[in-house]
């Protein structure tokens, strides 16, 4: 199936990103979201994402003026009419999603299809409120979406093999490198990732170090680019314990039960740098 138009629904941190990776790559993006003060925001996150790409020379201003021709903010669900597919990136609460999946079937073109950027919730509950469950599959970002070169395809038990070629033809070309994973919670990368999270965020309530310290260790000692405080705070740490919620709902393993301190800092509105407050201070 050839794919030309691609819609996004939610255009926060990992949507923007996503449009923004979709439009750079040739594609004309229809970005929604649920009220024009968070259009704005999202379309001006992206702008300035390519203003900073030309400033360093990875974009043209002519590329600039073109990727800005190609990207559409709305705020009507309507407007995914001629989609060929569509990826959701709203919050990560099930409800939302239950009632976002049948809007989109009973809009969308009987062919096109519905992709979850979800980090670990059910896909496969997604599917069965559509009358399309061989065209829903996940296609998980990382963050910073335009930059993470993977993407996690999430096959269903019902996606179709032909869905899951597409889509894996779709992440090629927008440069991604996609593995396949099944529908289980966390996928390859969260199942793996957040108890190296929760665990860091122990260490910390037991005070068996700073956080700078622990921080740097994991970053000088391992080589990762940042320490897991960083790296909570970089994703997002309402994210995180959403993430966390989800893998401990399915499998019941204390491994990725959400620490208190996590708990209160998400309870107090400290979701990381986009709060301008979670481990670290931004503002
Ligand atoms: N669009 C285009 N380019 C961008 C960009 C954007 N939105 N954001 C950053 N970049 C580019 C920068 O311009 C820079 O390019 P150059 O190297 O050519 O100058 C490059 O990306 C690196 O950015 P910075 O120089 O600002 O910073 P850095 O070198 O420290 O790298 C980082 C930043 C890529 C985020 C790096 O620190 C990193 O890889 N961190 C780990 C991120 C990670 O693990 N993400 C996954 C989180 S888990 C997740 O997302 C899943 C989930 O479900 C929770």
């Amino acid at each position: 199936m050839a794919i030309s138009k691609v819609g996004v629904v939610g255009a926060g941190l990992m949507g923007a990103g996503i449009a923004q990776t979709c439009a750079q790559s040739g594609y004309d993006v229809v970005v929604r979201e649920i009220n024009q003060q968070l259009l704005d925001k999202g379309l001006a996150r992206i702008y300035g994402a390519w203003d900073m790409m030309a400033s360093k020379g990875k974009l043209t201003h002519g590329q600039v003026d073109e990727n800005r021709t190609r990207i559409r903010g709305t705020l009507d669900i309507a407007d995914f009419a001629e989609c060929d597919l569509v990826i959701e990136a709203v919050i990560e609460n099930m409800e939302e999603k239950l009632r976002l999946f049948p809007a989109l079937d009973h809009t969308l073109k009987p062919d096109a299809l519905i992709l979850s950027n979800t980090s670990s919730l059910n896909i496969t509950q997604m599917g069965a409120v559509t009358k399309r469950q061989d065209k829903i599959c996940g296609l998980h970002f990382f963050n910073p979406a335009p930059v993470m070169q993977l993407v996690e395809i999430v096959q269903t038990i019902s996606t179709s093999q032909e869905t899951i070629e597409t889509v894996k033809q779709f992440a090629i070309s927008l440069g991604k490198k996609p593995v396949l994973a099944k529908d289980t919670a966390g996928f390859i990368v969260n199942f793996l990732l957040i108890p190296y999270l929760l665990a860091a965020i122990r260490m910390l309530e037991n005070g068996m170090a700073t956080r700078d310290d622990i921080d740097t260790a994991m970053k000088l000692g391992c080589g990762y680019p940042m320490g897991p405080f960083t790296l909570l705070d970089y994703v997002g740490l309402d994210t995180t314990m959403w993430a966390a919620e989800a893998i401990y709902e399915e499998y019941k393993d204390p491994l990725y039960a959400p620490p208190p301190l996590l708990r209160r800092m998400v309870i107090s509105g400290m979701y990381g740098r986009k709060s301008g407050k979670g481990f670290y201070d931004y503002q």
